[in-house]
């Protein structure tokens, strides 16, 4: 009999627990042993090991957030880290890891592979920048609750005729904020990935108004360099001159604790199964992800160095529909 485990690791994303829930009730009907490891990778340095049955994971794929808990672990990064992950591993006779998360995860999970033990990622974050998946889990969900917010601030904005700076989550890259940007008729989406052009930011606002809008809004990620809290008092500082009132509200945490919508359930479950799947036929070093709209394994060795591209097709079509 085989012995898995199963971690979340990074953000938590909604559809983490369809994730688990499909990883313990298709390896328990392959008859293998599903041991869950709380809290990421700092529980697998410090053997917090639980075995996982049928019924522990009832109930649990409406849920947002992780049955299993999640950290940033600083201490894995670390060789001393990942040696004392690798000791807790053969310890518990686990013979291979699914690990569910986002960029730093799939990294560790990297890490763990190149040191020869037997892991499948799953691609897993609500920025939606892991490389080799087109979407990850989480992402569909963040992008709901994002729009719901955007299109109540709409209202209050056209009501004053104001312009809104809505901020979404990413780090690193405005994956998300392009996507909800797109789909939440945004004026303009500033991100990481472009520079801003101030007085063009401006220019675009003030036309908004000028070709009738009683709106305008921008959704900003929250690594741009003008974030929302820049935008605010640059606006501030300019307003004069740029004669409108730009308010701010930075959706943050919100946008990842909701509970998974249908797209997510069923693709955190195929992702789930697919990577049970994988170690059944003896294929580890891989991430599980989406990729023209199937199932694919991707090679961790690619997914931890490549950096995943903007959709420049989407991002040229901001202006052209904010008209
Ligand atoms: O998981 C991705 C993410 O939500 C980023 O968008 C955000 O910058 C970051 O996590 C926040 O991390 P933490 O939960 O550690 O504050």
């Amino acid at each position: 009999m085989k012995r898995i485990g199963v971690l979340t690791s990074g953000g938590d994303a909604p559809g983490m627990n369809a994730a688990i829930r499909a990883v313990v009730r298709t390896g328990i009907d392959k008859g293998w042993e599903v041991f869950g490891i709380q809290r990421g990778y700092t529980g697998l340095i410090n053997g917090e090991v639980v075995p996982l049955g049928l019924r522990d994971v009832g109930g649990i794929i409406q849920l947002g957030g992780t049955m299993l808990g999640s950290t940033r672990s600083t201490e894995f990064v670390t060789e001393a880290g990942q040696e004392k992950a690798l000791r807790t591993l053969e310890n518990q006779r686990i013979e291979a890891l699914v690990i569910i998360g986002g960029n730093g995860s799939q990294k560790g999970a990297y890490a763990l592979s190149q040191k020869g033990f037997p892991v499948v990622g799953i691609a897993s974050t609500i920025d939606n920048d892991l490389y080799g998946t087109e979407m990850s889990i989480g992402v569909d969900t963040a992008l709901d609750i994002a729009l719901v917010a955007i299109d109540r601030i709409k209202v209050t904005a056209s009501s004053h005729r104001r312009a809104f700076a809505v901020e979404v989550m990413g780090r690193d890259t405005g994956h998300l904020a392009l996507a909800a940007g797109i789909a939440g008729g945004a004026e303009h989406v500033v991100i990481p990935e472009e520079e801003v052009d101030m007085d063009d930011l401006a220019a675009r606002i003030r036309n908004a108004y000028e070709r009738g809008k009683p709106h305008a809004i921008l959704v900003v990620a929250e690594g741009a360099k003008y974030n929302a809290e820049a935008l605010e008092s640059y606006f501030a500082e300019h307003q004069a001159e740029v004669g409108f009132q730009l308010r701010i509200t930075i959706l943050g945490y919100v946008q990842r604790g909701g509970a998974p919508g249908a797209f997510d359930r069923l693709l955190a479950t195929r992702f789930g199964a697919a990577a049970t799947e994988t170690i059944s036929s003896g294929e580890h070093g891989v991430m599980i992800g989406l990729i023209c709209g199937r199932v694919e394994k991707i090679p961790l060795s690619e997914v931890a160095t490549t950096k995943k591209p903007l959709d420049q097709e989407l991002l040229s079509l901001v202006h052209v529909l904010a008209r």
